[in-house]
């Protein structure tokens, strides 16, 4: 029963993985796969249930992809999510209308048979996602209409008899208030999966399927200490040990302590088998930021420095066969659209494959998203503070320093930091986004004893995000930032005055660079 699958059959939507993501809530396995798999590979896949997707076309768009009407004879329930019931539809002799204007937003509907399997425990009016221009105007033969809108006569149906059921509206997304009941009804209820897959179960097919790829390659990590690059690293050390090399930059541009930290988890005297190589490489970035000042100059001059020195170590380590890097879910969707302006350049162990001479790239995180990260982190055992540590970017303090970076400025918002996570952390304030120290380029007056100080000025921030796209400052206790303020000025050298960001983003971002 711990074997028991759902498909997913991609047919083009926007929401694909977090369908496949919202069946592995339901402690199912899932994997998505294209809508024309083909009927001898979905027989060998033996799925308990499938799930159609939605998609950008219209059905009646010559090269619209539509499923193979065979599947439906294979007996498996079938759930069509917007285009995916508009492809239910159309197949099955229903008809499909294109509608004047596309309905989009979140829509009362309401569920007119109360006693349907897939609304088992749903409210009779309740809120859902729509997203559509087309939609089923006529049901096909053997299926029931089981709930409506106000313009959508037909916002979900059913066949009971051969298990299929089609919504018009998006039940995966967060705004369909009971979304998460309604594909568990379906993956538990119409498909009767027993729901007894765990994480532990992707860590096992997981490395077996990695030794599989790998064989008695070389691979080559670059970690960062991260917990997308640390997963990915346990994972490949379960797999193929010694045939893991890690490579960890440390760039000066890190958080007090943290170079340490990372070397003592994953080094010679840490818990994991595999070859760690850190590479104490301050000096090197120091001295290519020198006097540099413009904040896209800087992060440049990082992003290739890193390059070149993971470079120099990949060449002593010769040969590689496969390069492995962190790849999470959300990387590989932003990483896509590819149109927005450029905000910032953002640089981090993602765009090494050129600099080494490889076979082939191994993601093995790459359909997950980030809590399913630190799930499978915490499954693996490593320690909590790598798994729960909030995002770091890529340039380090090296962008938390406005103006030019030398090795001092570092020293000081590296404690001033330090100091901060601490007294955050006393005071047992949880759920922040994100929050850390920076140095503003700004020295001002002071007194200090009787004497008159010139020092700098460092700024707290702290958000409130989920997204990381946009935030909203965090308020924290006045007490709490009296505490960090009065401790950083008396215990930080160079420090005479400390400064709270209010600013949300947008209009500001969350670093400072
Ligand atoms: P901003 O400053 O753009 O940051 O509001 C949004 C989030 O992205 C992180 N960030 C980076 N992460 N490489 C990264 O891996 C980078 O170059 C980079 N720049 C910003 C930032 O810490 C925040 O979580």
């Amino acid at each position: 029963m711990k074997d028991e699958k759902v498909l997913v059959l991609d047919f083009g939507g926007q929401y694909n993985q977090l369908i496949a993501r919202r069946v592995r809530e339901c402690n199912v396995y899932c994997e998505v796969h294209p809508y024309n798999m083909s009927i001898e590979k979905i027989k060998e896949f033996n799925p308990k249930g499938i799930i159609f997707t939605g998609g950008p076309n219209s059905v009646f768009e010559e090269d619209s992809p539509h499923i193979n009407p065979e599947v439906f004879k294979l007996g498996y329930p079938i759930l069509g999510i917007c285009y995916g019931c508009q492809t239910i539809g159309h197949a099955l002799g229903g008809s499909v209308t294109h509608a004047p204007k596309s309905e989009y937003g979140k829509t009362a509907i309401e569920v007119t048979k109360t006693n349907s399997l897939l609304f088992d425990g749903v409210s009779a009016n309740t809120n859902v996602w729509m997203s559509h221009t087309d939609y089923v105007s006529k049901a096909p033969q053997g299926f029931e209409i089981t709930a409506k809108s106000k313009t959508c006569p037909i916002a979900a149906m059913e066949d009971t008899k051969n298990k299929i059921y089609g919504v018009q509206y998006h039940p995966e997304v967060m705004h369909t208030d009971e979304g998460m009941k309604m594909i568990s009804n379906f993956v538990l209820k119409v498909c009767g999966c027993h729901g007894l897959w765990k994480m532990d179960d992707f860590v096992k097919t997981t490395v077996e399927e990695l030794r599989k790829k790998i064989g008695n390659g070389k691979v080559l990590c670059a970690l960062s200490g991260g917990v997308d690059s640390s997963v990915a690293a346990v994972l490949l050390s379960k797999a193929v040990g010694k045939q893991l090399t890690c490579v960890f930059v440390d760039h000066g541009l890190l958080r007090k302590n943290e170079g340490d930290e990372v070397e003592s988890v994953f080094g010679p005297n840490g818990n994991y088998e595999l070859n760690f190589v850190r590479v104490n490489a301050q000096e090197r970035f120091y001295k290519k930021l020198e006097g540099v000042t413009e904040p896209e100059r800087k992060r440049k001059i990082i992003g290739e420095e890193f390059i070149r020195v993971f470079e120099d170590e990949a060449k002593k380590i010769g040969k590689v066969d496969f390069l492995a890097q962190g790849t999470i879910y959300p990387d590989v969707i932003e990483s896509g659209l590819g149109k927005s302006a450029t905000i910032k350049s953002h640089h981090n162990v993602g765009g090494l494959p050129d600099v080494v001479d490889f076979k082939e790239i191994v993601e093995p995180l790459r359909l997950l998203f980030k809590d399913e990260v630190r799930k499978v982190g915490l499954e693996l055992g490593i320690p909590d503070y790598l798994v729960y540590r909030q995002p770091f970017p890529g340039p380090g303090l090296g962008i938390r320093i406005i103006g030019a970076v030398t090795a001092e400025k570092v020293k000081i918002v590296q404690e001033a930091d330090a100091i901060y996570r601490e007294e955050i952390a006393n005071a047992g304030i949880k759920g922040i986004g994100q929050y850390f120290a920076a140095l503003t380029n700004m020295q001002s007056v002071g007194v200090m004893g009787d004497g008159r100080t010139y020092d700098y000025a460092i700024a707290l921030r702290a958000v409130m995000t989920s997204d990381f796209m946009t935030a909203d400052w965090a308020r924290i206790p006045y007490d709490v930032l009296d505490k960090v303020s009065r401790r950083i000025v008396n215990e930080v050298k160079g420090v005479n005055r400390v400064l709270y960001d209010c600013t949300s983003k947008p209009p500001a971002t969350i670093e400072f660079e």
